[in-house]
């Protein structure tokens, strides 16, 4: 991330939610109306565009030429995360933690979120600038969401989300999406053991890189534009994981995985057989794992 800036890749992903969101009711794969909101230029120009009678057609095709792939992936996750949320929501959580949420719109845009205790976790440079739009669109930040400024790779997690209220031995999902490729190892081990102090059958749901994509991402479509395009943001990939080895991984760190789905799979269960025809960021998964102090 650049110093004093929001995050540019968080800002990105806001954008192929607000053009999703701009498709038909019967069309659309997810839906986040206050995605828009959170852009500035020149996303919001394409934004601008997109509402122009073929614009959002256009948009998207161009963004998906340069960049193949990665609007259909983040589209898909949003939903399959939205589905997965919606799943637990029936099963009683208390907490909803968000960590590096950007401009995750859930807390607001999902009802019945409103009343669970929500954690919105992010680094200040970005929370600020999400603060900011929030209180614009709300008028004031909702009781219900809690906002913890941390750096992952400088800050203490533990200490500053329990200054927010957060308590270990509720039911709680903690969602970690599109944050673990951007950080160290260490950073990413240290959060996970934070994750795993969660009570007994908590839910951890986080995306990862799988490893490849930094050893040899040639062997991958379109990566050279996208690898230039994170230089740029200051958001450079540096943590990917085999994802053979990932279920030994988080077993050792008191989870155990339930899911461990590739992008290919996740875009083919909302796109159907179109997204046979989608090539770029199969890298990119999803995994899915409770709180399981037994498989420690
Ligand atoms: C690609 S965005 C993902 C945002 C959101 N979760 C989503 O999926 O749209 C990456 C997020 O990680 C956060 N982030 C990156 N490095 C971080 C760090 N060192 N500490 C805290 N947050 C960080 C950024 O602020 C940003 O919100």
């Amino acid at each position: 991330m650049r110093e004093g800036h929001a995050s540019r890749t968080a800002e990105q992903n806001a954008l192929f939610r607000a053009l999703e969101s701009a498709r038909p009711e019967s069309e659309r794969i997810c839906d986040d109306p206050l995605a828009r909101h959170f852009l500035t230029w020149p996303l919001s120009l394409a934004m601008r565009g997109a509402a122009i009678p073929g614009g959002a057609r256009f948009v998207s095709s161009y963004i998906d030429r340069r960049w193949p792939g990665v609007r259909s992936s983040v589209v898909a996750r949003t939903r399959l995360i939205d589905d997965v949320i919606s799943t637990a929501q029936d099963k009683d959580i208390e907490q909803l933690v968000i960590l590096g949420a950007g401009f995750d719109s859930r807390a607001y845009r999902i009802s019945r979120l409103h009343g669970v205790e929500v954690f919105e976790v992010d680094h200040p440079d970005t929370q600020v600038a999400k603060q900011g739009v929030l209180t614009r669109l709300l008028g004031v930040l909702p009781n219900h969401v809690r906002f913890v400024a941390v750096d992952f790779k400088r800050d203490d997690l533990t200490a500053s989300i329990s200054r927010a209220g957060y308590r270990e031995s509720a039911r709680t999902f903690i969602l970690w999406e599109g944050v673990t490729n951007y950080l160290t190892e260490d950073a990413v081990d240290s959060t996970l053991r934070w994750c795993a102090r969660a009570s007994s059958g908590s839910i951890l749901l986080f995306t990862y890189v799988h490893r490849d994509i930094l050893t040899r991402p040639a062997a991958f479509a379109g990566t050279r534009n996208l690898f230039a395009s994170l230089e740029k943001a200051g958001e450079r990939f540096t943590f990917g994981m085999e994802p053979s080895r990932v279920p030994q991984y988080l077993a050792e760190r008191g989870f155990s995985l339930e899911l461990d789905i590739g992008a290919a799979d996740y875009r083919e269960r909302y796109y159907g057989a179109v997204a046979r025809t989608i090539r770029g960021h199969e890298f990119y998964r999803v995994a899915l794992a409770r709180v399981d102090r037994r498989a420690v």
